[in-house]
């Protein structure tokens, strides 16, 4: 696409999942072409967009605060372009206009591919536009020129068929659908060579990946995004704990790169309560999975999302729920407190929680799990761990940067530098000494030579 006449700077500020995080990267390579670089503040930028997040209410007022500081911004400077994108966009369309009357640009979770086009012509014709058409998607690759992070989201299918009662992603995100494996193969390798060391590939339920367009199933696109030379980390997100087959939980001691960690919403620990909210497993189901993954990949790690305050949850659903914790002693959780969604069936289900009540079984669940993990994370400590090295800013500009990194069981250290350490920068792979534990994270010191990776900081840096 022709550029516009001027250099010009883009903000995306993204809300919710890795989903719209990787999104928000697509839009930020269709921007390119048309002259926009990113910006590092919205307060500068001429397009300022907002990559949105609906699964809960207060994701949803989030966007619509931001959108509230965005007015100052338009009253100052009336010819910056004001954009909302990703799932309240879908779910709002023409009434984030009434709501804010400032916004140029509506564009939905199937339209992300039309930005460059809008932006176009808002930036000529001063219009606005909407654009929330649920169709066949983006033609969704674009080469990353630019050099990018370590790590990175490759999505590889979207939508969701599932219906869980209380979800909106469903209604945002349209139908499941899957990607060609040739798609998804080459941005892994095109993301390798802009600087990708670690891929997490994205979808709501990955195990159903291919199923429907004959693409393959998920195992086998696993098996060949691990031959990508150059790539030395693959974790994937979401896995549905009704479609989690033995054939992929084999791909942990199978495949070499693919990391021993999972995340497995299991959401509640009651079945009556799994059953109001169609998971379409139940508790004993859940269990015995874990158990398999543990049999199968002894030591992998395993995460879990769990909502707390679902209409009808009894105490005793509660208890159960605090129960299956005890029993499977999750690395990590995220609890969330039930949330009305627009369209989810759950919104009209009697017996709803009062929200003290959710929010007193919420920090109940929170206590029990925080123990849980900084128990697990203490039995790290003396422990050697391989670590791939990310860059996580500079608390002072002129500092030195703060280095951080993940063990391939996702557990985040945070770094210090033994002097005989050498060289090491963003992609690097290091042994990492483990000093301490602390409630979400671990402290180290790197250890011996770099085992891995990419060219060390200080050497001669490749097109990485
Ligand atoms: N596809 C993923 C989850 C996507 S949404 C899966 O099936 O697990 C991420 C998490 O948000 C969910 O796992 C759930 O725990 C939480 N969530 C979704 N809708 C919610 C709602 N209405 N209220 C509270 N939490 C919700
Ligand atoms: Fe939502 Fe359920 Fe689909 Fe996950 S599987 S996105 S929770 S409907
Ligand atoms: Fe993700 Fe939120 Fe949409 S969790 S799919 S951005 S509703």
């Amino acid at each position: 696409m022709k550029p516009l006449m001027q250099p010009k700077t883009f903000f995306i500020h993204t809300i919710g999942c890795q989903m719209n995080v990787a999104d928000s990267e697509q839009m930020a390579a269709a921007l390119a072409p048309l002259g926009y670089s990113a910006s590092p503040a919205f307060e500068s930028a001429d397009l300022v967009i907002v990559n949105t997040c609906s699964v809960r209410a207060k994701a949803e007022q989030k966007a619509f605060s931001i959108l509230g500081r965005l007015a100052d911004l338009k009253r100052s400077r009336p010819d910056v372009i004001v954009g909302v994108a990703g799932c309240v966009a879908q779910q709002e369309g023409n009434r984030i206009l009434s709501r804010a009357p400032y916004v140029d640009i509506v564009v939905g979770t199937q339209a992300l591919h039309r930005l460059p086009e809008h932006v176009r012509r808002v930036a000529v014709e001063r219009c606005r536009i909407v654009d929330v058409e649920m169709g066949p998607g983006a033609p969704d690759f674009r080469p990353h020129r630019a050099p990018g992070p370590v790590c990175r989201f490759i999505t590889i299918m979207r939508g969701c068929d599932n219906f869980c009662a209380y979800c909106v992603v469903p209604y945002v995100r349209g139908r499941e659908t899957s990607r060609a494996q040739a798609q998804i193969l080459h941005e892994v390798r095109d993301a390798v060579d802009s600087g990708a060391r670690e891929v997490t590939l994205l979808g709501q339920n990955v195990n159903s990946y291919g199923q429907k367009e004959g693409h393959g199933t998920f195992p086998e696109l696993l098996a060949r995004v691990n031959s990508v030379p150059g790539l030395l980390r693959i974790r994937f997100t979401t896995s549905h704990p009704k479609d989690l087959t033995t054939e992929l939980m084999e791909c942990f001691v199978r495949l070499e790169k693919l990391c021993p960690h999972i995340h497995l919403p299991v959401q509640a620990g009651s079945n009556r309560i799994l059953a109001r909210m169609n998971r379409g497993y139940t508790r004993e189901h859940y269990l015995d999975k874990v158990s398999k993954l543990r049999d199968t990949c002894p030591g992998i790690a395993i995460t879990s999302d769990l909502i707390v305050g679902f209409p009808g949850e009894s105490e005793a659903d509660f208890e159960q729920t605090l129960e299956l914790i005890q029993k499977v002693r999750f690395d990590g959780l995220f609890a969330f407190m039930y949330s009305d969604r627009p369209n989810a069936p759950a919104r009209r289900f009697a017996d709803k929680v009062p929200e003290a009540l959710s929010r007193r079984r919420l920090h109940a669940l929170l206590a029990l799990q925080d123990e849980i993990t900084f128990t697990r994370n203490s039995a790290l400590v003396g422990s050697i761990q391989e670590v791939l090295v990310e860059e996580s800013g500079r608390t002072k500009a002129s500092g030195p940067p703060q280095w951080v990194g993940r063990t391939p069981a996702n557990k985040i250290v945070h770094l210090q530098a033994d002097p005989d350490a050498g060289g090491f920068g963003a992609g690097s792979l290091v042994q990492v000494l483990i000093e301490k534990a602390m409630a979400h994270s671990l402290r180290g010191v790197i250890k011996g030579k770099p085992a891995a990776g990419r060219p060390l900081k200080g050497g001669a840096q490749d097109a990485a």
